[in-house]
């Protein structure tokens, strides 16, 4: 019996590789399976397998051009939107040198670029080309940069004639990715994440604050939210749209920050503090704006702000729920201070990264260390840290993937 795939919407993307022909098998399995399969082929995919043939099995138009001048374009914004996971497979070299340097030149590449969703990639192609550096550093980037999931192609006989590296996936193996990725394995955990800066008030107009973008926590709560948990994330001010299905509760303080989590962190399963809270707060907020006065100088008192994390670690004493997550910013050894912060706050979980790539990089270096041991995730995306995160959440949720 093959896996349920009931209403999942899936975009099957198909590029120029002879392993084409399989994606038609495939097809037919997602079908099977109850997926809605909406494909789109590249220009050269059409030299290997026939649109008609791809529509036949899939019941849906197939897409190949940008513009099509024949049918109403699928927009490569349209087209993302509906879908809960885009699968490539075959994924050619190119298609993959084209997705890792951020080409929109065709269809497939532009509906990749701008879809927000999990990317599956299937690679096929000749041994020297999968060993080739260039692609290589292009599947290392997409993996971790991009937060892509890769089925590492088989070994065998090649259609170039050849035995090597490079054959496609077999498609059982294909499945296997897809539903492991889409499995649901956060099912009704409750999980609060924090994210963002706090936001200091020192009269109506002036605050103290600090450079959070809220990423890391916004990435954390898209992807358990896309696992299936029940996600509320209390965020600090920024510039990012709220997650789809996640229950986002704006606070601007410190203050405010701890009233919001202290407040609902009896009902839920866990709790990840990714917010960089502020530790002090001006002692007092000006009702009105302050004036320049007449000193050169001027002295704002500070007071320390509560511990959030500190007050979760004693609130869960020696239970197991909440499973309590924190973030350490380090600028030197990651692993002795994620330790040493995770005693100190009775957490479970301390994630320590990089205080020059969590502020402006698009990928971190980060340890996870809990009772069991210490991950080092390397340089991954927000994504894949994430991803990582949570299945050590899930872990100690009784949760596997
Ligand atoms: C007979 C034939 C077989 C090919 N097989 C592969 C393949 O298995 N993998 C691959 O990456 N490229 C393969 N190519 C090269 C691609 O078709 C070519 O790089 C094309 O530009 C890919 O376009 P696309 O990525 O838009 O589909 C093959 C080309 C030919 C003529």
């Amino acid at each position: 019996m093959g896996p349920d795939l009931k209403n999942v919407k899936i975009l099957l993307g198909v590029t120029g590789g002879i392993a084409a022909y399989k994606s038609a098998e495939l097809c037919r399995h997602l079908v099977k399976s109850g997926a809605r399969v909406q494909v789109i082929m590249s220009d050269a995919a059409c030299r290997f397998i026939t649109p008609l043939t791809m529509e036949t099995l899939s019941g849906q138009p197939v897409h190949v051009q940008m513009f099509d001048p024949a049918r109403r374009p699928l927009t490569h914004i349209e087209a993302p939107a509906e879908a809960d996971i885009l699968l490539v497979a075959p994924a050619t070299a190119d298609y993959l040198a084209r997705c890792a340097t951020g080409r929109a030149s065709d269809l497939i590449s532009a509906v990749t670029l701008a879809f927000a969703g999990p990317v599956l990639a299937a690679p096929a192609m000749n041994t020297n080309m999968w060993r080739n550096p260039a692609t290589v550093r292009n599947l290392h980037t997409l993996r971790d940069e991009h937060g892509w999931h890769i089925v590492a192609p088989g070994s065998g006989e090649l259609a170039c004639g050849t035995v090597g590296e490079g054959r496609l996936a077999d498609t059982d193996d294909i499945l296997r990715a897809l539903t492991g990725l889409l499995r649901k394995d956060l099912n009704g955990l409750r999980i609060l994440v924090t994210a963002g800066p706090t936001v200091e008030d020192l009269d109506p107009v002036r605050f103290i604050s600090n450079r959070s973008s809220g990423r890391t926590g916004y990435a954390i709560a898209a992807m358990a939210a896309r696992r299936g948990a029940d996600v509320t994330l209390v965020s600090g001010p920024v510039s990012l749209p709220a997650p789809p299905r996640v229950t986002r509760v704006p606070v601007r303080s410190a203050l405010e920050m701890e009233q919001a989590v202290l407040g609902r962190a009896a009902d839920m399963d866990v709790i990840v503090m990714a917010a960089a809270v502020a530790d002090y707060r001006p002692e007092t907020s000006a009702p009105q704006k302050i004036k320049k006065g007449t000193d050169d100088t001027m002295t704002v008192k500070l007071v320390k702000n509560p511990d959030i994390l500190l007050a979760l670690g004693r609130l869960r004493g020696t239970s197991d729920r909440p499973v309590v997550a924190g973030f350490a910013l380090e600028t030197e050894h990651l692993v002795e201070n994620a330790q040493k912060k995770r005693a100190q706050k009775n957490a479970h979980i301390i994630v320590a990264n990089l205080a020059q790539d969590a502020l402006d990089g698009d990928t971190t270096r980060a340890v996870i260390v809990d009772d069991t041991g210490e991950t080092d995730t390397g340089g991954v995306s927000k994504e894949a840290l994430a991803d990582r995160l949570l299945d050590i959440c899930a872990a100690r949720c009784g949760r596997s993937r």
